[in-house]
């Protein structure tokens, strides 16, 4: 089993833009998650976006006048967001979320952690501290967004196989398999070469987040709380500091 680091590194970063449809459909799919928060077009406040990979969700807040840090833990997934960021007013930051505060400046409008990543931690005890974090980190009125997938209740079967993407030369299939507090989640990569086939397997581990866990913790921070049906069969999460 890999870590998320490896696994991103040796397996994932190379593909994940293919894997998300290409950058265009990606920033438009991004794009409708930030215009679903119904977040303010704000001129030059602060946002963070934590796990930004290539930046799907980056990048419409800075078109939509935000400043922007963008924090991932993959160098080669902030380097193609520096690529699609040009001219933005987007930080990339190569670090590990949960010490997000060592690279934001002061309090932020928006934080924001998007596609699944809380569920990338190692333990639930980092996602404590992260809440703690993101609750201090936030401006009075300040919220924080999260959408990630509910794997409290796995599929058994055939169901544990999931298409992800395939075209012409390359094959991605997710396999999933239940690990106690976590689920091992097995990226099977087919891929042509010529005539042949390879396949390139690698898996790691995911938590098994209860939504109402999740927001049990960001209330204990203060936080008023409001969980929906995210995109893509997500939990959508938004947490709002008080105060003015
Ligand atoms: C499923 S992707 C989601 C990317 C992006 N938020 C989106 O919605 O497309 C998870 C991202 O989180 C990053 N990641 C996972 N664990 C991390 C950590 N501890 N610190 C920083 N980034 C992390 C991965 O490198 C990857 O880019």
């Amino acid at each position: 089993m890999a870590t998320v680091r490896e696994h991103y590194a040796a397996h994932l970063a190379p593909i994940y833009l293919w894997m998300a449809g290409g950058i265009e459909h990606a920033l438009r799919l991004g794009t409708l998650d930030v215009a679903s928060l119904g977040l303010p077009a704000r001129h030059d406040d602060l946002a963070v976006d934590l796990g930004a990979g290539f930046g799907m969700h980056a990048i419409p807040l800075a078109r939509m006048g935000y400043s922007v840090i963008a924090i991932d833990s993959s160098p080669e997934l902030i380097d193609e967001l520096g690529i699609h960021a040009r001219g933005l007013s987007i930080r990339p930051i190569v670090a590990d979320l949960v010490d997000f505060r060592m690279h934001v400046p002061g309090r932020a409008a928006r934080i924001l952690c998007m596609g699944d990543t809380l569920t990338h931690l190692d333990s639930k005890d980092s996602l404590e501290r992260l809440f703690a974090d993101v609750a201090a980190c936030l401006l009075p009125g300040g919220r924080f967004v999260a959408t990630f997938r509910d794997y409290t209740r796995l599929p058994a079967g055939e169901s544990r196989f999931i298409p992800v993407r395939s075209d012409e030369s390359r094959i991605q299939t997710c396999f999933l398999e239940e690990s106690g507090d976590s689920v091992l989640v097995h990226d099977i990569v087919h891929e042509r070469h010529g005539e042949a086939w390879s396949m390139k397997v690698s898996a790691y581990p995911k938590l098994r987040l209860d939504p109402d866990w999740v927001v049990g913790e960001l209330q204990r921070h203060g936080l008023v709380v409001e969980r929906s049906a995210g995109p893509r069969g997500m939990v959508g999460i938004t947490a709002v500091r008080g105060g003015t």
